[in-house]
């Protein structure tokens, strides 16, 4: 049996007959790259999640606020001892950033990945990762190390995200502190449960979440050289804020003396429907919740004080030691699926440009790890400080609201 019959009776097996029609009316090398990626992709995984996907999490039957500490509720002598503490970490090189810079950009309408896009800032404009490699050079002012660099791309930007690092000479990084992995991609699957096909032959697939983090830090090998290279904290931000303070020390220090295998960053909801996730306990553990997925009761719980009972929200900010790394890797992924509109290539050979959501993209979040973990910190920062997400091109969360803050940030501080 060659490749193309090998791939038509894996299809027929899994009842993506449509698939069949398709590769059937293909050109000879076409069908060659149809079949290859058939044969490579994991279908039982797609159809399980889809299969699946009305069930809700009946396990949850507990939520409850979580503790945490406000950083301006640390007192200056405190503070001081606790970075001193953190700064010992990055002095000795067991520190390294991870970048989450896998996903897709789609909100903010950038073609490239989301890094390479640029902002109004200074005279001739900065780049998202320009500014990320501005705020790692600061470390090595303060304490005469840069951290080691790891940028997660996906396969359909890692090229462009190398590209572009390059051309820009690294922006002044140190390149040999400096690597990339890729996370997986996941198959995308329509409303019938039939598996699509792009306009290049290839099964249609998305980045898996930036819950991928985890299983790509293990399978590119990154935890391995972590270890080699005596890494002992890893802290994994988004691409998409331009204020995270990625190397914070007071973080650091509160972690280590309170024996944290993992810390995370909060800022105070802005308002009750402020699109962000929320800190919170679940059954006891330490957890975030998306805001699609919370109750109008929790969005506007108070406390007795009159504050959001759920207002800590997650900036993307997590430490963790490099053991947690690994005992988490282990765990199988969580995905959510929700409902997109992506175009696909239909029988006729032809594209379709859906109106509606026809679409179930599936990811796995980053959080859902600490529930693995029996105890983390929380730490919450002040939002003009350390948060600046850019995720939609006009309003809110925009490259006009993330400027300002950036902006009012180095007057005051410069
Ligand atoms: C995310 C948080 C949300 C938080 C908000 C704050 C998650 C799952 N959600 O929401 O709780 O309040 O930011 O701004 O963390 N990414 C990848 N690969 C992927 C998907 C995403 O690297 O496959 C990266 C993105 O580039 C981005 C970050 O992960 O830097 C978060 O992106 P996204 O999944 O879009 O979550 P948000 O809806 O922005």
């Amino acid at each position: 049996m060659n490749r193309i019959e090998e791939a038509e009776k894996k299809l027929v097996k899994y009842n993506q007959t449509n698939i069949v029609n398709i590769l059937n009316k293909l050109k000879m090398e076409q069908q060659e790259i149809l079949a290859e990626d058939v044969l490579n992709t994991n279908f039982e995984e797609i159809l399980r999640l889809y299969k699946n996907k009305d069930i809700k999490d009946k396990n949850i039957n507990k939520i409850e606020p979580i503790e945490y500490i406000d950083k301006n509720n640390i007192d200056e002598a405190q503070k001081e001892e606790l970075s001193k503490m953190g700064e010992q970490v990055i002095k000795n090189n067991q520190y390294a950033v991870v970048t989450m810079a896998g996903g897709q950009g789609t909100r903010l309408g950038c073609k490239g990945p989301k890094g390479t896009f640029k902002l109004d800032i200074g005279k001739s404009g900065k780049y998202i990762f320009e500014i990320l490699v501005d705020t790692l050079k600061r470390a090595k002012e303060q304490y005469g190390n840069e951290p080691y660099w790891y940028i997660m791309t996906s396969i359909e930007n890692n090229e462009e995200t190398i590209r572009f690092f390059e051309e820009h000479n690294y922006f002044g990084y140190d390149k040999q502190k400096v690597k990339f992995f890729k996370q997986d991609l996941l198959p995308l699957i329509d409303k019938n449960g039939n598996l699509m096909i792009d306009n290049k032959f290839h099964i249609k697939k998305a980045s898996n979440g930036n819950g991928g983090v985890f299983r790509a830090l293990e399978n590119s090998k990154i935890i391995e050289d972590m270890k080699k290279k005596g890494i002992k904290w890893v802290y994994i931000c988004g691409v998409d804020n331009i204020m995270a303070n990625m190397v914070d020390t007071l973080l650091l220090g509160l972690a280590i003396k309170y024996n944290k295998k993992c810390a995370s960053k909060s800022v105070k909801k802005a308002y009750p429907e402020e699109k962000v996730g929320i800190f919170c306990k679940k059954n006891g553990k330490p957890a975030i919740i998306e805001y699609i997925d919370m109750t109008d009761e929790m969005i506007y719980a108070k406390d007795s004080k009159g504050e959001l009972l759920y207002g800590e929200s997650n900036i993307v900010s997590h430490l963790f030691n490099i053991e947690s790394l690994e005992k988490i890797e282990k765990y199988p992924l969580k995905y959510h699926g929700a409902e997109k509109k992506y175009s696909y290539i239909n029988e006729k050979l032809q594209e379709v440009v859906p109106e509606e959501n026809n679409t179930y993209k599936f990811e796995a979040f980053i959080f859902d790890a600490f529930e693995h973990l029996d105890d983390m910190l929380i730490l919450r920062v002040n939002r003009d400080e350390e948060f600046a997400p850019i995720k939609n091109a006009k309003g809110v969360d925009s490259p006009e609201t993330a400027k300002k803050i950036y902006e009012n940030y180095f007057k005051k501080n410069n």
